[in-house]
């Protein structure tokens, strides 16, 4: 990959994207903030490795068990080095993000814990924030019910901004989640500065990093989190594979999530004893090919480089707002400027319901955007809507995909006036 960044040379990497839609439609893809598309090095080396080299890990003792083992470890150094991570240990490979967000959520308040920092009781508080995503709300009202806790929430400002109110944090607080950057607003949250308050209390802070992982450089010993949560198939990876992350004495000191094999070291018929971490957090056959395949992500990733990524979606984003604001009545959910945003737009028009907006869009200009909740109610309750428009943008997207969005928003306009 040139160290130029060329948006038409990284297209080409993806094949879906030169795909036409019924009716010789070219494919818009504005929809990465819920999945991104897969290039076909990705492909590839999953083909491969399914063809030529799959085999269980960690328990097959022949040649293909150690090819696919140390295929499936290899990926765990790339995703290590890739955040950042002082220790390849300390990358445990999930389903998703919400199985990571929910392995934390579950060593809290879990009885055979007796490590204080876990131990959760009525009295004891958890705080989330408003913007959060349906994956950092739902476990800890599970958790608050199974151990009469209490759930707090940082407010969220009228501008998309996490309202850092005093008082929400306290004495009483055991753990601090929220979104890196929220997938709907697109808003960057300060995360030194949170991570900051909830150290001053002893509190733990894990990150919902599912939107901020796949299109910025990140460094996890710069952010200040103690626990970080993503995902693979936001970030050019497939589907079924997500990563947590967590300093490796906590993560010691954290029971297993979900029992099996190769989570253990010695099994009696009245007792067991656990596998060193990240082993511990990967009960039963994991999935191989896709931590593979998102080490190839990885790869690719590196290869076009994060600052240009970044870099990239900053100017995609600055063409967007600019280019929104002209359509009448379109107001943007979230911050309108550049600080402190990634490249999610969500937003309403008046009087035109969401699903509309995506079906015209879908169905004439080839225009593919998410509506909805986004799988963040509670933020949009705070708005006072039911659903928003959302396009989000990655490596592969360009500016004339933005004008058609906006062609297309403005034709919504006309059809609904
Ligand atoms: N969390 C994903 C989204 O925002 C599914 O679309």
């Amino acid at each position: 990959m040139s160290a130029v960044f060329d948006v038409e040379r990284v297209r080409k990497d993806f094949p879906v994207l030169s795909r036409e839609l019924s009716g010789g439609r070219p494919l818009v893809y504005l929809d990465s903030g819920n999945s991104s598309q897969k290039p076909t090095q990705v492909i590839e080396t999953m083909r491969d490795h399914f063809a030529m080299h799959y085999s269980n890990v960690g328990r097959a003792h022949h040649a293909l068990g150690t090819e696919s083992t140390d295929a499936y470890e290899a990926a765990r150094d790339k995703v290590a080095a890739f955040v950042g991570a002082p220790s390849r240990d300390e990358i445990i490979f999930t389903k998703n993000a919400s199985e990571a967000l929910n392995l934390v959520a579950y060593s809290f308040g879990n009885r055979t814990n007796d490590d204080p920092r876990f131990t959760l009781g009525p009295g004891d508080e958890i705080v989330i924030s408003e913007m959060e995503h349906h994956s950092n709300i739902v476990p800890w009202q599970m958790l608050v019910q199974r151990t009469g806790a209490t759930l707090k929430w940082f407010g969220v400002t009228d501008e998309g901004r996490l309202d850092l109110a005093d008082g929400v944090i306290t004495e009483r607080t055991k753990i601090v989640s929220v979104a890196h950057q929220s997938n709907v607003l697109g808003t960057v949250n300060p995360v030194a500065e949170v991570a900051r308050r909830a150290h001053e209390v002893g509190a733990l802070v894990l990150l919902d990093a599912s939107q901020s992982v796949p299109h910025h450089p990140v460094d996890l010993a710069a952010l200040g989190a103690d626990l970080v949560a993503f995902t693979g198939h936001k970030m050019l990876g497939p589907s079924g594979i997500g990563v947590l992350w967590g300093r490796t004495e906590l993560l010691e000191a954290m029971p297993p999530f979900l029992g099996g094999g190769e989570m253990i070291e010695a099994v009696w018929m009245d007792r067991s004893t656990y596998a060193p971490v990240p082993h511990k957090f990967e009960a039963g056959t994991p999935p191989i090919v896709e931590a593979i395949g998102l080490g190839a992500a990885v790869d690719y990733l590196n290869g076009v480089g994060m600052q240009a990524i970044e870099e990239h979606e900053r100017a995609l984003t600055a063409y967007a707002l600019e280019a929104l604001g002209e359509v009448p009545t379109l107001r943007i959910i979230g911050p309108k400027g550049l600080d402190g945003r990634g490249g999610t737009l969500s937003f309403t028009m008046e009087g035109i319901h969401p699903h509309d907006v995506g079906q015209i869009l879908d169905d004439q200009f080839g225009v593919a955007v998410r509506v909805g909740h986004h799988c963040a109610r509670p933020l949009h309750l705070r708005f006072g809507i039911p659903a928003t428009t959302r396009a989000s943008f990655y490596l592969y997207n360009t500016t004339g995909e933005i004008d058609a969005l906006v062609k297309g928003l403005h034709h919504v306009q006309k059809v609904f006036a």
